[in-house]
């Protein structure tokens, strides 16, 4: 296996820190000469990038927010000259102005390799045939995916999101070993297979390399059942350059390796801001280590995970993705994240994997309603069967009182690309 890892991952850790350090208090300057609301914001904290001598003072400087990168759009968090911006990614911001990012020809030759290496270990090797179906476009997941892909010297099949029957008909007849595509279309793709008279066990892939939304175990045991594939986690987001941020090897399933000597990862509580230690949960904070375009300093991510030290890989893993903070629900008091509803929903064996979470407000109290779908095959008494054990599984795990609806197959929307879990009804 080491015969396959390029030289970043074939570092030590004590070499990769010094790397990192280097690349660090690069990027501080960078970002510092270059951008003046970096200049402002050091300038504010009484911080010059000299002042960061180790990797633990990176905790001393500000943080960057989404709101920030909305305040300057479009390109006002660019540190470079636009005749070197050679591409923009954009994401879609289901609130307010979508936030911008820009790639210089280096960035996206960085965005190629972390993903190529993303692949390689998810199990993908140069000449198999990668089926993308993360859509292309501003998102970053579909061109993110392309070029990683070829650069590992795959043959990309660019699929894009949608034509949900006719991405099934490219798979049996192109062939590929891997797909790419968001967990939730996954299961899109694996209502259409069944429908179209597919045994989905019988295609030609082996591997899939889900992300851009939270997925569970219980949803990866689901589609690798279902699918006879092994499934794997990579996540990225494009404030920090897009897919490829981090990876799940497939020979371990353990957690996501996060590629540090490109993104240098911290955890922190989110409500205080202060550096946790390894091992404990909090919010994601991204520091880019080589990206010109627009390096970002100790950027909240508001997903909430663990860092964990190297298995399969020097690097550190980040735990599974819990969920992001602002999809939190706070009920009566108690916390609850989608993914948790997903492990019940997925254990429940009247009901697809098909779920929906509604939000009413009765009186001066929110209230959530599941709205899971029943498997095709269920009688009347097991979808009202499922239902109880559904809300009994809740009040037991979470804590609260959900109400549940059984609904008929077909009814809840499916995904083309990231499901939206959440319908909040409480302003309506
Ligand atoms: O979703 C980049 C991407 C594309 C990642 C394809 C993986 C595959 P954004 O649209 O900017 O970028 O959304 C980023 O999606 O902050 C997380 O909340 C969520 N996310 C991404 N990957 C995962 C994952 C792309 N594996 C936001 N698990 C992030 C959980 C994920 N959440």
């Amino acid at each position: 296996m080491t015969d396959l890892l390029d030289s970043g991952e074939q570092l030590g850790r004590e070499e990769l820190a010094l790397l990192q350090l280097e690349r660090l208090r690069a990027t501080l300057r960078h970002a510092y000469e270059n951008v003046p609301f970096y200049r402002q914001s050091f300038d504010a904290a009484g911080l010059s990038p000299d002042d960061c001598h180790t990797l633990a003072d990176l905790a001393r400087f500000p943080f960057t927010a989404k709101s920030d990168l909305r305040d300057h759009y479009p390109f006002g968090m660019f540190a470079v000259d636009q005749s070197r911006i050679r591409r923009v990614h954009a994401s879609s911001g289901t609130t307010g102005r979508p936030t911008v990012v820009g790639y210089t020809d280096r960035d996206l030759d960085t965005w190629a390799d972390v993903v190529a290496r993303s692949l390689r270990a998810a199990g993908a090797r140069p000449g198999h045939k990668v089926h993308v179906a993360y859509g292309y476009g501003l998102f970053t997941g579909g061109l993110g995916a392309h070029y990683g892909a070829e650069r590992l010297g795959c043959t990309v099949i660019p699929a894009s999101g949608g034509m949900t029957a006719r991405q099934v008909q490219l798979i049996q007849d192109f062939r590929p070993e891997i797909i790419m595509v968001t967990p939730s279309y996954m299961l899109t793709l694996l209502d259409e297979f069944e429908r179209q008279g597919v045994d989905p066990r019988s295609t030609s892939l082996k591997v899939g390399v889900f992300g851009a939304e939270p997925w569970t175990e219980a949803m990866r045991k689901e589609i690798e059942e279902r699918f006879a594939i092994d499934a794997v986690d990579i996540y990225g987001l494009s404030e920090v350059i897009g897919p490829g941020v981090a990876q799940e090897c497939v020979e371990t399933k353990d957690g996501l390796h996060i590629w540090e000597d490109h993104f240098y990862p911290e955890i922190v509580d989110p409500f205080t801001g202060e550096v946790l230690p390894d091992g404990e949960e909090g919010e994601l904070v991204f520091t880019s280590l080589t990206k010109e375009a627009m390096p970002v300093i100790r950027y909240r991510t508001r997903d909430l995970t663990r860092l964990l030290p190297g298995t399969a890989r020097v690097f550190r893993r980040m735990e599974k993705v819990t969920g992001r903070s602002d999809d939190m629900i706070i009920l009566r008091g108690v916390n609850l994240f989608p993914t948790q509803i997903e492990e019940i929903v997925l254990r429940t064996p009247a009901v697809a994997p098909h779920f929906q979470l509604r939000l009413t407000r009765e009186g001066r109290l929110d209230a959530l309603t599941v709205r899971a779908e029943a498997r095709a095959e269920a009688t009347a008494e097991e979808r009202a069967a499922a239902a109880l054990a559904i809300a009994a599984a809740v009040k037991d795990g979470i804590g609260v009182s959900v109400g549940v609806e059984v609904v008929d197959p077909e009814t809840l929307e499916r995904s083309v690309g990231k499901i939206k879990r959440i319908v909040d009804l409480r302003g309506a």
